[in-house]
């Protein structure tokens, strides 16, 4: 048994797929042979055997318009009935879908034929109120069954969801709903967050006040309070989910659409300071989803019960909460809350009571779990665990030993999965029938994608070497734009190197090495995007926070190593003049952080912000934000050379310290 990397190199520990999990294991070796024989021919096969085609495709991919993919391109198909529908008539209406449990501990149970019911109503709901085809709807709920349902009805009726994460703020929120001309908010009350309700609707409210989008009406699911509770209501805008549904016929048939009809817009956070709404569409997406989701996670429908602990407000609760798991059939737990309400070890209560097979979570969660001490997940039976994923950032080998000891009991298979919203669906990953699993690594491109690590000039690095991630062919979840902004989808993705011998080549944003055995490592972004917690934060846009605040004058902000949360958001402001003695007074940072978190939303809160009375910059104007995180980790400062003023840095320096 090893414990912790310790003195070992992390690349030399090596697990094999245990014998028994090996031979009932779906995605067996031959995977890779087959796609690497023939690699369209192989997505057609997955295209076609995985989804339900209402007209089959006869063209696989359409790259001549390069970088805008065209998948499946001929065919049609409705994402929602391959979900849903589909699973009924093959007489599955009875298995499970949804293992839902409300932090409070209240639960749903909600099988096939009943979600396919709610989603059918709720797509007729959408119809009476005016949404065709096309049309943008935002979603700003809790993790609640409604979630799921309105995400699929949206799909149903072949209109374009854009899910915004119920952490972000009003501003956020409107900036998201602007951007894509949302004709209709989808909300709650509010959601149970660590025994409290935290509310939705205010911030919608908040949203729209003052007119001027194109929202028509906002529907409101019932979740959080009672009748006696006061929500602000705008007579003719806003609706009861619940009153408008009762009002609608239970009976809808699945139209198909283009396999490329857009599915759904999600907005991440790049280098500049506005979110990119990345759009995805749906043969191709519905195919890569469903295909990793039942290879990478080893998924038996009839008999697993699968987690993956991801809000649906990021990609990851798109693909492998809501549309991998539909779409094989598979049985889902989706749980509201936080890990530690009512008590830590909620997780692990959960995983007993429902008897999960599969775990996917973020790196963060697991570091904050061993930091609590293993006492508390061994409390609870978790030997129903059969696999455990990790997503969002780099797993530290030590964190990923601690996953599979002391969660997997030393049994399980851990998938390290690399993938980003931009790509859809998992693109590195160990198959955990196959590969022999190295802790820390993501190792090796699933079979069907081509991804490689190259230099600055665009040739592939050699072992023992570090470099870019690319990837130098179209796959069937890659996004196909950013909503309304094709330079910008050029511009950040595919003038990067220059075009490879399938024409233009993407640049993912992180760096990668390759080790002696040709695995890739994962090393973090190499632009000036943070990733804290497992999500995606752009230094511009906090930057941009701080500046609308009237004391700052100017701000620098970077992502500071953490030992729970990966990276940590830490700012460095200059006050105005006038403002510098209230910026400065007790509580004055604390309110500086705060507006960040109001801006942007709690994610977003600098851990430390300091106050400052210059920058260091470069002659050019720049600021050197390498030099700024190496004063927020307390490291010896590196070259200051280029700096306009060197003394800068260091009395920023001893400010840190102090
Ligand atoms: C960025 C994408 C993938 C869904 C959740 C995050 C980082 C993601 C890994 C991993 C190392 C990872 C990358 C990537 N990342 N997975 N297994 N190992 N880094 O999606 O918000 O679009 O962020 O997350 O830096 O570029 P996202």
């Amino acid at each position: 048994m090893v414990e912790s990397a310790g003195d070992v190199r992390a690349e030399d520990i090596v697990f094999d797929p245990p014998a028994e999990f090996a031979a009932q294991a779906v995605a067996t070796a031959d995977l890779y042979a087959r796609a690497a024989a023939d690699r369209l021919g192989f997505w057609a096969d997955q295209a076609r055997s995985l989804l339900h085609w209402h007209a089959p495709f006869t063209e696989v991919l359409d790259w001549s318009d390069a970088p805008f993919a065209r998948w499946f391109g001929d065919g049609r198909l409705n994402v929602a009935y391959n979900c849903l529908d589909r699973h009924v008539l093959a007489g599955h209406g009875d298995r499970v879908a949804l293992l839902w449990e409300g932090e409070p501990g209240d639960s749903r149970r909600i099988t096939y034929a009943e979600l396919t019911a709610e989603v059918k109503r709720a797509a007729n709901l959408l119809t009476a109120l005016g949404v065709e085809a096309g049309d943008r709807v935002a979603i700003y709920l809790p993790m609640i069954p409604e979630a799921i349902i309105a995400m699929l009805a949206v799909a149903r009726i072949g209109a374009v969801h854009s899910v915004v994460f119920g952490g972000f703020s009003a501003e956020s929120l409107r900036a998201r709903i602007e951007d894509a001309e949302a004709k209709l908010v989808i909300t709650a009350d509010g959601g149970w967050r660590r025994g409290k309700v935290s509310p939705l609707k205010p911030a919608v409210d908040a949203a729209l006040a003052g007119g001027g989008t194109t929202v028509e009406k906002v529907l409101v699911v019932k979740r959080a309070w009672d009748d006696s509770e006061q929500l602000a209501w705008t007579d003719g805008r806003d609706l009861w989910w619940h009153e408008e549904l009762a009002q609608v016929d239970w009976e809808h048939e699945a139209q198909p659409f283009e396999a490329e009809n857009p599915l759904f817009i999600l907005y991440t956070s790049g280098t500049t300071g506005k979110p990119k709404g990345i759009f995805h569409t749906s043969g191709g997406y519905l195919t890569q989803s469903a295909y990793t989701h039942r290879n990478v996670f080893d998924l038996h429908p009839d008999r697993d019960v699968y987690w993956c602990t991801a809000d649906v407000g990021w990609v990851t609760g798109h693909t492998y909460v809501v549309y991998g798991p539909l779409a094989n059939g598979a049985t889902s737990v989706i749980y509201e809350g936080t890990p530690d309400a009512p008590k830590p070890g909620r997780w692990w209560a959960l995983i007993e009571k429902y008897g999960v097979t599969q775990l996917y979570t973020a790196p963060t969660a697991i570091r904050s779990f061993m930091k609590a001490g293993r006492e508390i997940p061994q409390q609870y039976d978790l030997s129903s665990l059969r696999l455990l994923g990790s997503v969002g950032e780099p797993i530290n080998p030590e964190a990923w030993l601690w996953y599979r000891e002391v969660i997997g009991g030393g049994r399980t298979p851990v998938v390290d999965t690399w993938w980003q919203t931009e790509t859809g669906a998992i693109m590195v990953s160990p198959l955990p029938g196959v590969t022999a699993a190295k802790p820390g690594s993501a190792q090796v491109p699933l079979p069907g994608i081509v991804v490689d690590v190259l230099d600055d000039t665009g040739a592939p690095v050699g072992r023992n070497e570090s470099g870019l991630l690319a990837i130098p062919e179209p796959w069937p979840s890659m996004l196909r734009g950013i909503w309304g902004d094709p330079h910008r989808f050029h511009e950040t993705y595919w003038s990067r190197f220059s075009d490879g011998p399938s024409g233009p080549v993407y640049f993912a944003g992180d760096g990668a090495r390759r080790d002696h055995d040709g695995d890739i490592w994962l090393l973090g972004r190499v632009d000036d995007v943070m990733n804290v917690a497992g999500h995606r934060l752009s230094t511009a846009e906090i930057e941009s926070a701080l500046v609308s605040h009237p004391w700052v004058a100017e701000a620098a902000v970077v992502g500071a190593s953490d030992e729970t949360t990966g990276q940590a958001v830490v700012a460095f402001v200059i006050p105005r003049a006038r403002h510098a003695d209230e910026a400065a007074r007790e509580g004055g940072v604390d309110e500086l952080r705060a507006h960040v978190a109001s801006s942007i939303g709690p994610i977003a809160r600098p851990r430390e912000l300091f106050l400052v009375n210059e920058l260091p910059k470069t002659r050019s104007g720049k600021i050197m934000r390498r030099l700024l995180r190496d004063a927020a980790e307390g490291r010896e400062l590196g070259d200051t050379t280029t700096l306009t003023d060197a003394t800068v840095m260091k009395a920023i320096a001893d400010r840190v310290r102090h």
